[in-house]
């Protein structure tokens, strides 16, 4: 049968992830050109990106030297296998990756997704304490709302109750830490919260719990994004280091979001100071233009796998696509715009006017939170009695017809624009979300 493109069956076939699809095809909401910090859409509006589009677009669309590296390198070498093969851009992109990472870490395992880099992390950690001939550490502790891509190891040791409850009994021997949120105590703050830190010993409990001698590691975003921007409480990050370090365990930070430059530092664990065994990302690697994701470990537990005989493969995992040509190609350039432009650093210059920004949404009606780091913002919403995520999600409707892209999740509005938007493009995203927010039910 003939098909035709504008029937509206067309969207037919599709199944979209993470969306309402009955909804959304019935008022589709279609993208079809990008540059710079601004969509077009198929009926020829342009929109302001007001989240890099999934937290990762983070030089801002279609930037030269990331769309001619790419095309240059598929014309060049379009794949190459990468168990027992490999290509010079791999280890390229891994040397200019733990070159800005933090300095612990000092080698990289790729993957495709951020799904992908929490798998390869858990396991990294399970397969090391095995290696080091403490194989019974087990146990993956992760923590409430705490959102580590779709894959088995992540919705286990995830805590958003939505990505799990449908998908069986998941991973055993896995625990959580309460989550960090504490509006009653901390609504408003400006930057990280002043109460909670305590919440971290909670960790004690659990490791005591189980015993020590059974936990392999605990795994946390260091800012939680997509459960709606959590931040942690001073000195939180801190006391979980601490732990983990007094009972032999690996601190995994899941900075798929805040790796490369979200909040102002090229890692949160350099914002924080505080340095985990391993860190996973994704996302901003590739300025997510081409799917590439990254575990980045310590020298330690890299060294702990290399002792067998040199014939035999050290670690038992890998993907078709780990250090995709195209990826690699893609990532080094991106790496080299965020250099030129000192993009890994710009979220802290524009963080005062960022958080002063957002913080004058306060007071405007339904809003009973506002949260910012580097250039990240939440803007919690009181749920409509009995429909929560409607007055978000409505929000996030006319927002789009008004010519801004946002998020919601649940009813918390989150923002993470390209580290390359101007203050002026502030004011209008926010000045944008403030109209509407004045006329939403
Ligand atoms: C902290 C964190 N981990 C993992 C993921 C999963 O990444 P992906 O969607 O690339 O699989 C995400 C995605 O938003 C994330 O925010």
């Amino acid at each position: 049968m003939e098909r035709s493109t504008s029937r509206p069956n067309d969207l037919d076939a599709f199944w979209m992830p993470f969306t309402a699809n009955r909804q959304f095809k019935q008022a589709p909401r279609m993208l079809v050109a990008a540059e710079g910090m601004r969509y077009r859409t198929d009926d020829g509006r342009s929109v302001l990106d007001g989240v890099a589009g999934l937290w990762c677009v983070n030089a801002g669309h279609a930037r030269p030297k990331i769309t001619e590296a790419i095309q240059r390198q598929a014309a060049e070498l379009d794949y190459a296998p990468p168990f027992q093969m490999a290509h010079p851009k791999a280890f390229e992109l891994a040397t200019r990756l733990v070159d800005i990472a933090p300095e612990p870490l000092t080698h990289a395992f790729f993957t495709n997704s951020g799904s992908e880099a929490v798998e390869t992390a858990l396991k990294i950690a399970l397969a090391y304490h095995r290696t080091k001939g403490d194989g019974a550490r087990t146990r993956l502790i992760g923590r409430e709302r705490g959102y580590h891509g779709v894959n088995f190891g992540g919705i286990s040791v995830g805590g958003i109750v939505a990505n799990r409850k449908m998908f069986g009994t998941l991973l055993s021997g896995v625990d959580h830490l309460p989550h960090t949120h504490d509006p009653a105590r901390n609504a408003f703050s400006r930057g990280a919260p002043e109460h909670g830190a305590e919440k971290a010993d909670l960790l004690e409990s659990i490791v005591a719990l189980h015993d020590p001698s059974t936990i392999a590691a605990v795994i946390v975003e260091p800012v939680a994004g997509s459960t709606g921007v959590l931040l942690p409480p001073k000195g939180y990050l801190e006391r979980l280091r601490a732990i983990c370090d007094r009972h032999g365990v690996l601190l995994i930070f899941d900075e798929v979001i805040t790796g490369f430059g979200r909040i102002g530092a090229p890692f949160a664990a350099d914002y924080f100071g505080v340095m985990p065994d391993m860190i996973t990302c994704a996302k901003g690697l590739t300025n997510g233009v081409i799917p590439m994701g990254a575990v980045l470990v310590r020298r330690e537990i890299h060294d702990a796998f290399m002792n067998g005989p040199e014939h035999v493969i050290e670690l038992f995992h890998g993907y078709t696509y780990s250090a995709n040509p195209m990826a690699c190609a893609a990532g080094l350039a991106t790496l080299e715009t965020y250099a030129d432009e000192s993009l890994l650093t710009r979220a802290a210059e524009l963080a005062p006017y960022w958080e002063d920004a957002l913080h004058s949404l306060k007071g405007l009606p339904h809003v009973i939170d506002i949260r910012n780091l580097g250039l990240i913002g939440g803007v919690e919403l009181e749920p409509i009695a009995g429909s929560p995520t409607k007055r978000a999600y409505s929000v996030f409707v006319k927002a789009f017809e008004a010519g801004i892209l946002i998020r919601t999740t649940g009813d918390i509005i989150a923002m993470s624009p390209p580290l390359i938007i101007e203050k002026a493009e502030i004011d209008e995203l926010i000045g944008t979300l403030a109209k509407i927010l004045k006329t939403v039910d």
